[in-house]
């Protein structure tokens, strides 16, 4: 076993500071076995298969716990890339039964429990997830249980619904789904990015172009609005109080990363020229921004450690999305794949299993454990491994090419669509803050003011 307590491990702290050696990427055996401790690590947050706990979710929301409720939902997809590339199906279980509990009444990833945050981003979220297992083969539910392509076209039209579509803006998602939420008012680009990825996949999965038409919409909005800039920047966000015109250019690494692969599939779907170079710029505009010497890294908050929860799992669905997309548009491989090699030696080496206990760091540029633990960093890391065995695993299957999910046209469309909520919000309302990118100045901000202390 990598971190054993070998008679030289207690030796002396010199060994132990060079622990993080124990993990490898030498070879696909390696790899393996390194993810799967990682894995471990990574569920042993999870304790929603223990009696009296809610099943699908990770300790929280805040103040409950650390994890908003989508975190769980992107969780899942990294433990069906991790099954995927390794065939370890340990956790396939409790995969299963959390993305099934968490569904809500509509099948459509919106229970009620979580309205009070529900983002567009964080159905969204959950419905990667499904999408994901629809494309990897992931065992399908019971016939009588919801289907993991069906959840994903519920999301999907759900977000396609000219209701989640007002004219400010000149169009695009909001962040907020219900109109008493902080931060209805912001139309940011991780809601669109995820309807836009959805889009991608939908069609290329169900060969339908309705969907690549929403998502061609989606990035000329997006480029339309600012949020996206020539050289393939993504902005956080803008509000609608100002037309957008307000636009947030902080940057995070999961914008650039759900665009990417979304383009990739656009690509593949479209086998378009323009799509192709979508997706050539985007490779370097997120090496450039997010990968400095070729390590990941959160320019808008790693520096100085003020990385909220959420965005302390970035990276890694960055790594597993980069990956992905060199499957749907090879000619990226090189390229991508150098990067990821050098960012996963440092990754694992923020990894230390000595005396005080095994876990994984965050600032992968120090090449050291720097004290910083938590789902989200051992997500990363668990991404990380898992990009390196992407490339050679099984494309992502369609309708046509392996894929079992039952899908329905028809999914989404008795869902809840908050009209009750068209009413001055309570507190209880207000108090919930789904993924929480950056407060930005509003118009509420005299209201909600406490809340910008966030960060
Ligand atoms: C919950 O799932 C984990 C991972 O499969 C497993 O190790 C653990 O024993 C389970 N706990 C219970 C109470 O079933
Ligand atoms: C909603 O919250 C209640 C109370 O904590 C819990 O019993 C229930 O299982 C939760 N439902 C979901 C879908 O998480
Ligand atoms: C709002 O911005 C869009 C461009 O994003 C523009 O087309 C539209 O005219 C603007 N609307 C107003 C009322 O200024
Ligand atoms: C689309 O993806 C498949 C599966 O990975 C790949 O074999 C094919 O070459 C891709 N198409 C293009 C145009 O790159
Ligand atoms: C998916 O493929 C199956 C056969 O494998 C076919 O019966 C079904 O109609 C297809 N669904 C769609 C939406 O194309
Ligand atoms: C394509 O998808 C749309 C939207 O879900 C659906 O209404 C339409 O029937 C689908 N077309 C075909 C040919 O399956």
């Amino acid at each position: 076993m990598i971190f054993s307590t070998s008679p030289l491990a207690l030796a002396g702290l010199l060994w132990v500071r060079h622990a993080h050696a124990a993990y490898s990427i030498a070879t696909t055996e390696d790899i393996k076995s390194s993810a799967s401790q990682v894995a471990w690590d990574l569920v042993s947050y999870y304790h929603g298969n223990e009696t009296g706990k809610t099943p699908g979710i990770l300790p929280g929301p805040p103040p409950l716990g650390d994890y908003y409720w989508w975190e769980a939902g992107a969780m899942w997809g990294a433990l069906i890339d991790y099954w995927k590339v390794t065939g370890d199906n340990s956790y396939n279980n409790i995969i299963t039964q959390a993305l099934l509990f968490q569904v809500g009444p509509g099948r459509d990833y919106m229970p009620p429990n979580v309205t009070a945050s529900l983002g567009n981003d964080d159905q969204g979220f959950w419905g990667m997830s499904a999408m994901l297992a629809a494309e990897s083969g992931f065992p399908d539910p019971k016939p009588s249980e919801p289907q993991w392509l069906a959840l994903a076209q519920a999301v999907f039209h759900t977000q396609a619904d000219p209701d989640r579509h007002d004219p400010s803006c000149n169009g695009g998602l909001r962040w907020q789904i219900p109109l008493s939420n902080n931060g209805y008012n912001y139309k940011n680009s991780i809601a669109n990015g995820c309807f836009f990825n959805l889009g991608a996949r939908l069609a290329r999965y169900l060969n339908n172009q309705t969907y690549a038409d929403w998502a061609e919409k989606t990035w000329d909005w997006m480029a339309g609005v600012g949020l996206m800039d020539e050289d393939h920047n993504v902005f956080d966000g803008a509000h609608t109080d100002f037309n957008c015109t307000d636009v947030n250019r902080a940057q995070f690494s999961y914008n650039n990363g759900i665009f990417l692969l979304g383009a990739a599939y656009m690509y593949n779907y479209t086998g378009e020229q323009k799509w192709r170079d979508r997706v050539d710029k985007m490779v370097d505009s997120t090496i450039r921004v997010f990968f400095p010497d070729n390590i990941a890294y959160e320019p808008a908050c790693e520096e100085r450690m003020t990385c909220t929860v959420d965005m302390l799992s970035y990276k890694g669905y960055v790594h597993r999305w980069m990956s992905t997309a060199v499957q749907l548009a090879p000619f990226i491989r090189e390229k991508v794949m150098a990067t990821l090699q050098v960012s996963t030696e440092a990754a694992i080496a923020t990894c230390k299993g000595d005396a005080t206990g095994r876990t994984c760091g965050f600032k992968w540029s120090t090449k050291a454990y720097d004290g910083s633990k938590g789902a989200g960093q051992q997500m990363n890391v668990l991404g990380a491994l898992s990009s390196l065995l992407i490339p050679d695993a099984r494309a992502p299957y369609t309708n046509e090419t392996g894929g079992t999910s039952r899908g329905d046209f028809n999914a989404g469309s008795q869902s809840d669509k908050f009209d009750g909520h068209k009413t001055p919000p309570t507190m209880a309302d207000k108090a919930g803050a789904g993924i929480l990118t950056v407060i930005v100045l509003s118009a509420a901000v005299g209201t909600f003011g406490w809340m910008s202390t966030g960060v």
